[in-house]
């Protein structure tokens, strides 16, 4: 088994934490408290060539693997969890869904657009009354001639109000729920499509959240993605990419809390030593770093079961868990070694903690990928 980085992982990796430590992490603070997405950020990200990693080159991608993929995500992750949860929905749940179940037309006119960052992508699947339960969409989908007519709205979008395009998920037969899904792509000044910001998040306040509302919008049939009935799976096979691309980042931003607390344990005196002679810091550290490397490891070894061309189902679930509660833990054990001051907006771990909280929310709940490994376990399904 080699755990090495090939050159072309290692050069990338370079680049990106270089990009990532310079250009996103000295300004995360501000674009938090301004909750505004930092727009030009995205031009300069698919300048160089972060935003298609394992898109091929013909589509305007850099024709990376998913290793790269995940590199690029933990490294952005840990500068900034809001820009990376942006970039995990242009990359995974919008490019790779349309490189998988797009026609040649729909590849050309969205992939190299998406790519370069001329374009931001958003994924509506989540309503208000489905979230968990991904096939009870209740937007419509009805044919009308040779077009179709969506009517419906979406809540907890990332990317909702600054995309250019979306990827809709709808119901052509209501009662039907998976059986009936339909996907289609758009462009967001189509008309009858509006949306509108969400604020008060506890945390990813830089990434854009908001709501999709559809009245009486009209799509022609070349919108469809995939065919009529395939919309539950596209959507899941999108969620395999999209949890892949959480579970690095967490990696990433779990790495943050432990190298900040770290240096702060070394610095930090009490009772005449630093905070990190004493057993209990380490204690804290000690299983940071275990989380951390659990994590990287199991992301790891999810995204080499996509770069052998299996279903990734399982592993990503196995990592987004892990990944999402180590995130999690990690960020608190952060608060805890800095004291009063991880309690402070003015030190990194308060941001991180809040960032981290969705990540066992989004995507797929942690309790949903338990029950999904559950299922795989014992063949028997515990969600209906
Ligand atoms: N790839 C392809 N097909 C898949 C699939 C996958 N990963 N998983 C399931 N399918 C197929 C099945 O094979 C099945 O096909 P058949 O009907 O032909 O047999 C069909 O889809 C139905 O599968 P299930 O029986 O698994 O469906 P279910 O309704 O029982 O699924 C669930 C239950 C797993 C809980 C699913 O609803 C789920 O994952 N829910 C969580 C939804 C979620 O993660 N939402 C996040 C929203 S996106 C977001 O947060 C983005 C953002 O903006 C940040």
């Amino acid at each position: 088994m080699d755990f090495s980085l090939s050159p072309e992982q290692r050069m990338i990796q370079d680049s990106v934490r270089k990009f990532a430590r310079e250009r996103i992490l000295p300004n995360a603070r501000e674009w938090d408290l301004a909750q505004q997405f930092p727009r030009e950020l995205l031009t300069d990200m698919g300048r160089l060539g972060y935003l298609g990693v394992p898109i091929p080159e013909e589509y305007g991608g850099a024709g990376l693997d998913y290793i790269a993929e995940a590199i690029v995500f933990e490294e952005i992750g840990y500068a900034d969890s809001s820009v990376r949860t942006t970039l995990s929905v242009q990359m995974s749940l919008v490019e790779l869904t349309i490189l998988k179940w797009g026609t040649e037309a729909q590849k050309m006119h969205y992939l190299p657009r998406l790519c370069s960052g001329e374009w931001i992508g958003s994924f509506g699947l989540t309503e208000p009354n489905a979230g968990s339960d991904a096939a009870n969409v209740q937007t419509t989908a009805r044919r009308d001639g040779d077009d179709w007519v969506l009517n419906g709205q979406k809540v907890w979008i990332s990317n909702a109000t600054i995309a250019d395009m979306a990827i809709i998920f709808a119901q052509t037969a209501p009662g039907t729920k998976s059986k009936g899904m339909v996907a289609f792509l758009l462009e967001t000044d189509t008309a009858g499509y509006t949306t509108r910001k969400m604020t008060g998040k506890l945390g990813l306040r830089a990434s854009d959240t908001g709501e999709i509302f559809m009245e009486n919008l009209r799509l022609p049939d070349s919108a469809r993605l995939g065919q009529v009935g395939e919309g539950f799976k596209i959507a899941m096979s999108a969620l395999d990419n999209g949890r892949y691309g959480v579970a690095s980042g967490c990696v990433g931003a779990a790495q943050h809390a432990l190298d900040a607390s770290v240096k702060y344990a070394r610095e930090r005196m009490a009772f005449g030593k630093p905070i990190a002679g004493f057993q209990l810091i380490q204690d804290m550290l000690a299983q940071m770093k275990v989380d951390v490397e659990a994590a990287r490891l199991l992301v790891y070894q999810a995204g080499w079961t996509k770069n052998q061309g299996q279903v990734s189902t399982i592993p990503v679930s196995i990592a987004k868990y892990f990944a999402a509660e180590a995130g999690k833990r990690a960020a608190d054990a952060a608060i805890q070694i800095h004291g009063g001051y991880g309690f402070s907006d003015e030190y990194v771990p308060e941001r991180l903690w809040r960032d981290t909280r969705v990540a066992s929310l989004y995507e797929g709940t942690s309790q949903i990928q338990k029950l999904i490994i559950g299922r795989d376990l014992t063949g028997i399904q515990a969600f209906e």
